[in-house]
């Protein structure tokens, strides 16, 4: 296994296989969306198999396949067959949001998906179209619901925003009752093409605590995963948890043990860095498996303390986080 310069292991990539989206949400890309790479600058499923390979050799190994929205590039089941069968990948995980996925849910399960974080700011079908720019709730909720009845882990990822959700905070919430998934409310972040929605972030993780808290009395916290972004929480009784995402905030940066490849093949030690190495143009100019090595270790050797450090060392965040893969 490999340690960083703050003595953090990685193990785990975020692997980001398009910069394409079938939705619009606000916090993510402007109405008019984002413009998309061409196809050429895109990693190759070849050439990003090849990065696992040499990724796990390192001690990578749990893989989170992101985007843009992952299913809507072609190929991509066949593609995670194959990363499955990589020697030293035990976890495969996907984030997705859920327009495209129903269908393939069997096949995850086939395939043996370690668990699907699906994007989800609301129940109510107006203001997802408002926030997504898309009228696909009925579609999100059937794959919520395939997943459900398959037995995968599931964890629901919604951005708290002022104006546009907070009355999403109980139902959201209260899904947890019934069902055994994973809530969490995440702080939005500036990753949206334009840069930053308001001047001061106004639904911190300790207001979105504080909501949850009036709403649950007897809310209790519970264990996190290691290296876990969220901090947990559980109403008495109820068969899922909440979790809070502190992303804005970063008060997890300590145990960070992520990197992340973006679809047109930048490495990234920290999601608030400005890429840190072209992993494309050096298997594109021919870097064998060891020069591939030796970069990486090189970068890993070279990561930031923490997303603030990573940020002061970049200048303001404005890219979507479509381009980023979350
Ligand atoms: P698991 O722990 O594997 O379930 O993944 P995750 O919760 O980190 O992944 P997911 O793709 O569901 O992302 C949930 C939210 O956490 C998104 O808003 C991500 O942008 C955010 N997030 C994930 N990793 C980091 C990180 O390293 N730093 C920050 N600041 N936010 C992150
Ligand atoms: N701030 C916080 N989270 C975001 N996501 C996308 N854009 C942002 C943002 N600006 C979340 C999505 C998705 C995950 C990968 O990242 O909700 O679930
Ligand atoms: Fe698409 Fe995800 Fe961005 Fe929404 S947040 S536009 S679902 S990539």
């Amino acid at each position: 296994m490999i340690f960083d310069n703050h003595n953090r292991p990685i193990t785990y990539l975020r692997l980001a296989v398009t910069d394409r989206c079938n939705l619009r949400c606000f916090y993510c890309m402007p109405e008019e969306g984002i413009k998309y790479l061409p196809k050429h600058q895109l990693l190759t499923y070849e050439e990003m198999e090849r990065l696992v390979r040499v990724l796990a050799r390192l001690g990578v190994s749990k893989i989170r396949i992101t985007g843009g929205e992952p299913f809507v590039r072609n190929g991509l089941m066949d593609f995670l067959w194959r990363l499955k069968a990589i020697e030293g990948v035990e976890e495969l995980h996907i984030t997705t949001n859920g327009v495209l996925t129903q269908p393939l849910v069997p096949e995850l399960v086939q395939m043996g998906i370690g668990s699907v974080n699906l994007s989800i700011d609301t129940l109510d079908r107006e203001r997802f179209r408002q926030i997504t720019r898309r009228d696909e709730l009925p579609a999100v909720r059937g794959t919520l619901d395939a997943l459900l009845a398959h037995g995968i882990p599931v964890k629901l990822n919604a951005v708290v925003m002022e104006g546009k959700n907070t009355e999403d905070i109980p139902l959201l919430a209260e899904l947890t009752r019934d069902h055994p998934v994973d809530v969490r409310f995440i702080e939005e972040m500036p990753f949206n093409g334009e840069g930053s929605h308001y001047p001061v972030l106004n639904w911190t993780h300790r207001r979105i605590l504080q909501e949850l808290q009036a709403l649950y009395p007897g809310l209790k916290r519970q264990p996190d995963s290691p290296f876990s972004t969220s901090t947990t929480y559980q109403v008495p009784g109820y068969q899922g948890t909440i979790g809070i995402i502190a992303a804005f905030t970063r008060t997890f940066c300590g145990t960070c043990n992520r990197i992340r490849m973006t679809a047109q093949g930048t490495l990234k030690t920290c999601l608030y860095d400005n890429g840190v190495l072209d992993v494309r143009q050096l298997m594109r100019s021919g870097a064998t498996d060891s020069e591939l090595t030796a970069a990486f270790l090189k970068a890993f050797a070279h990561r930031p303390k923490n997303g603030f450090e990573a940020e002061h060392e970049r200048g303001p965040v404005t890219e979507s986080m479509s381009t980023i893969g979350g």
